[in-house]
C-alpha cells in the first residue's frame, strides 16, 4: 500500500494484461493508483489485478455493478476478496442494492474497498434521459442519486468536475468525489468535452482524479505523471 494518498488514478484502458503491465512498470505506486475497467478486466480477468497488486499498486476496480441486491453485494465481496482499494456500483440500482453492498463490505473491516456510486453517465444528455423515463435535468438527477448514495452509506460518487462544485455544497465533506475528464493545460482533450485541469478539479472539491490518455499515451508516462503531481502540489493541494 502506498505510504501517501496519491490523488491520481491512472485509467489503464488496455486490451490485455501485457500492455497494462508494461504501462504499470513505467509508473510509481507511490505517485498514483490504477483503474482497471471493463475492457481490461474482461480481457485479462482478476489475475491482472493480482499482478498489479504485486507491483505495489492499489486498484480501483471500475466495473460499475448494477444488479439485484444479492448479486451486486456478492460481486462487491469478490472485489474485496481480491483486495481492491475501490469498487463502484450504479446508484440507480437503488437504496436496497447499495445498502446490501455496504453491509457486505463492512465484514471486511477497515481495509475494505471504498464503495463509490455512478450517478448519471456523462455520455447521456437531457433528451436521452427523458427517453429512459427520467424527466429531471441531468444535474438534478446527479444530485438526487448522489444524495441517495450518501444516505445508503456509500463512501462517494464518480462525477464530472462541473458537477463537483454543486455536489460538494450538498454532501458531507468526507464524501468522496472521484472525477474523470481531467486534462492538464498542455494535453490533447481527445474525445472529452467538459474537461477541467487537475488543479481546477481539486479546487471544486474533488478528492481523486481519474486520468487516462494524458499519462498512458505520453511519450514518457512516468514523467507525465510527475508533471501533473507537481502541478497539483504547486497549486497547494
Ligand atoms: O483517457 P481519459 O483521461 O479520457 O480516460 C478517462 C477514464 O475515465 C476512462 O477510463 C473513461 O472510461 C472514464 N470515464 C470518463 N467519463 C465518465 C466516466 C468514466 O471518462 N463520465
Amino acid at each position: 500500500m502506498p505510504a501517501s494518498d496519491p490523488k491520481i488514478i491512472v485509467a489503464l484502458d488496455s486490451p490485455g494484461s501485457k500492455q497494462a503491465l508494461k504501462l504499470a512498470d513505467q509508473l510509481d505506486p507511490q505517485a498514483c493508483r490504477l483503474k482497471v475497467g471493463k475492457e481490461l478486466f474482461t480481457a485479462a480477468g482478476p489475475s491482472v489485478v493480482r499482478e498489479l497488486h504485486s507491483l505495489g499498486f492499489e486498484i480501483f476496480l471500475d466495473l460499475k455493478f448494477h444488479d439485484i441486491p444479492n448479486t451486486t453485494a456478492n460481486a462487491c465481496a469478490m472485489a474485496a476478496e481480491l483486495g481492491v482499494w475501490m469498487v463502484n456500483v450504479h446508484a440507480s440500482g437503488g437504496r436496497a442494492m447499495m445498502e446490501r453492498c455496504v453491509e457486505e463490505l463492512s465484514g471486511f473491516g477497515a481495509d475494505r474497498p471504498r464503495l463509490v456510486g455512478v450517478t448519471v453517465l456523462t455520455s447521456l444528455n437531457e433528451a436521452e434521459l427523458k427517453e429512459v423515463g427520467v424527466s429531471r435535468s441531468p444535474n438534478e438527477q446527479v444530485l438526487l442519486l448522489a444524495q441517495l448514495a450518501q444516505s445508503s452509506g456509500l463512501d462517494g460518487v464518480v462525477c464530472s468536475a462541473q458537477e463537483a462544485q454543486q455536489l460538494r455544497q450538498h454532501l458531507d465533506d468526507s464524501f468522496l468525489l472521484v472525477t474523470p475528464g481531467i486534462r492538464p493545460k498542455t494535453s490533447d482533450t481527445n474525445d472529452q468535452k467538459r474537461i477541467a485541469t487537475p488543479s481546477e478539479a481539486l479546487e471544486s472539491g474533488v478528492n481523486y482524479l481519474v486520468i487516462g490518455r494524458p499519462i498512458t499515451q505520453a511519450e514518457n508516462p512516468r514523467l507525465a505523471l510527475l508533471d501533473i503531481n507537481n502541478e497539483i502540489q504547486l497549486a497547494g493541494h
